[in-house]
């Protein structure tokens, strides 16, 4: 559990060279939807379905989390999560007092339950999580909640664990210093509880999943350029949700298959939400042979069939309104960077820094300690590709991203990559391993 040191994981897994990657796949389905779903329907009256829910330690953590408040959540236990449940939401009941919410190392849980605890007057609750999440500012949505009259405390000025009283919210104005969706969510979720309307103002566009549930709950959101406000109301009613399958996920594959020789791959059912595809953009720009094909919607998201074949690579530059679109695929953008020829620059990017692990750093080391030529930045890096990489060892440190994106630089390597704490994929990708083996065998 939380705080006890990590044993950590005895033997490094290994991913050797690999042939082409090769045939179609349905990624997981996506984190961010998931956990907006499992919260969204148990603050809903009524039931919600969520079809194609993701199994994850990350989005366990939320059912675990909406379930102590008072949600129920089927099929039970909680242990072995279906595709499919359902939640019975609390509805104008409110949210349960619970004395520890245990977020595990899900930053979306940590930076969107408060915005709907906080506005409930006379509970009680204290949010805290494990190592990696005592490391991550939870400042971002305190300073703005107490602006809206809410009375939270965190530690040290800035981090997790997390104490909320319930106290009445006013709406507010307020103009976001960096571009956080999961701050915005937060705020949006507050303003169904306050008095008047809450307007968030964003200085470039984040993923807007929570705006689009909310409409589709039944909320009053109004969206005008950069500016989104939520209306007062308890009266949400979700119903049902389909999650698409998720790009962060897919992104995985789409860089394999780049640089891996003689490979085409077909993902399917992903989610193009263009707040989101500012990988595809990007990958594009360095020459990758990416087509992407809408096919209709899920859930309220546009959902598409993406393909994805080896290609010859050109270095990028890469900053500004382009990053939060790509934020957790940078680091992939970077490995995709080594294999180019030529200086890569990812600038405008310190939010990597606050991650699961501070990105820029451990993405740095991981290109390093396989060989390739990176160095860190104030705000990002610079990549001098080459073409190929070596190989060598990398560690997750406990980054689920980390232990993914090593896994595919060992297979596009020249004499493989050893991953320590591969474990830590799990928290939003368990079955990365077969997946992954399931498009090298149709490669074979
Ligand atoms: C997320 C938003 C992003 C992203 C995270 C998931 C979300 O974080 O990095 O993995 O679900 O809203 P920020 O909003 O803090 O940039």
């Amino acid at each position: 559990m939380s705080h006890e040191p990590k044993v950590p994981d005895p033997k490094p897994v290994r991913f050797d060279p690999s042939g082409p990657l090769a045939g179609a796949l349905v990624p997981p389905p996506d984190k961010s939807i998931s956990h907006r779903a499992a919260i969204i329907g148990a603050m809903a009256e009524g039931q919600t379905v969520v079809e194609n829910f993701l199994d994850s330690d990350d989005t366990r953590s939320t059912l675990a989390a909406v379930a102590g408040l008072g949600a129920m959540v089927t099929p039970e236990p909680l242990d072995t999560v279906a595709d499919r449940i359902v939640i019975d939401g609390v509805g104008p009941t409110g949210p349960k007092s619970l004395g520890r919410i245990d977020v595990g190392n899900a930053g979306t849980l940590l930076r969107l339950l408060p915005g709907w605890l906080a506005g409930w007057e006379g509970g009680l609750w204290r949010m805290d999580g494990d190592d990696s999440i005592r490391s991550r500012p939870v400042d971002r949505i305190a300073e703005p909640l107490s602006m809206m009259g809410a009375r939270i405390e965190v530690t040290d000025g800035r981090f997790p664990p997390i104490r909320i009283d319930g106290e009445r919210l006013h709406g507010i104005e307020y103009e976001m210093p960096v571009a956080s969706a999961q701050v915005k969510s937060c705020l949006l979720l507050a303003g169904l509880r306050a008095d008047g309307p809450t307007t968030v103002i964003e200085p470039h566009p984040t993923r807007d999943h929570t705006e689009r549930m909310l409409e589709a709950a039944g909320a009053g959101i109004e969206r005008e350029g950069p500016r989104v406000t939520v209306l007062p109301g308890n009266g949400l009613a979700l119903e049902s949700v389909s999650v698409p399958a998720d790009i962060s996920s897919a992104a995985f594959f789409i860089v394999a298959a780049l640089i891996i020789p003689d490979s085409r791959i077909v993902l399917e059912g992903v989610g193009i939400n263009p707040t989101r595809t500012g990988v595809i953009e990007i990958l594009s720009r360095m020459g990758a042979r990416i087509e992407v094909e809408a096919a209709g919607s899920s859930g309220g998201e546009p959902i598409g069939r993406i393909e994805a074949r080896s290609s010859d690579l050109a270095p990028v530059e890469v900053g500004g309104a382009e990053i939060p679109l790509a934020i957790d695929e940078l680091p992939l953008i970077a490995l995709a960077a080594a294999f180019a020829h030529g200086r890569t620059v990812i600038r405008d990017a310190d939010e990597l820094r606050k991650k699961e692990s501070d990105r820029i750093a451990t993405v740095v080391e991981a290109l390093v300690s396989v060989g390739a030529s990176a160095e860190a930045t104030d705000d990002g890096m610079v990549v001098e590709g080459a073409g190929s990489i070596r190989g060598g060892e990398i560690d997750s440190h406990g980054d689920h991203r980390i232990a993914m994106l090593g896994a595919i630089a060992g297979l596009a390597s020249m004499e493989g990559v050893a991953v320590g704490d591969f474990e830590a994929a799990s928290v939003s990708y368990p079955r990365f391993e077969d997946d992954l083996e399931s498009l090298l065998a149709v490669g074979r």
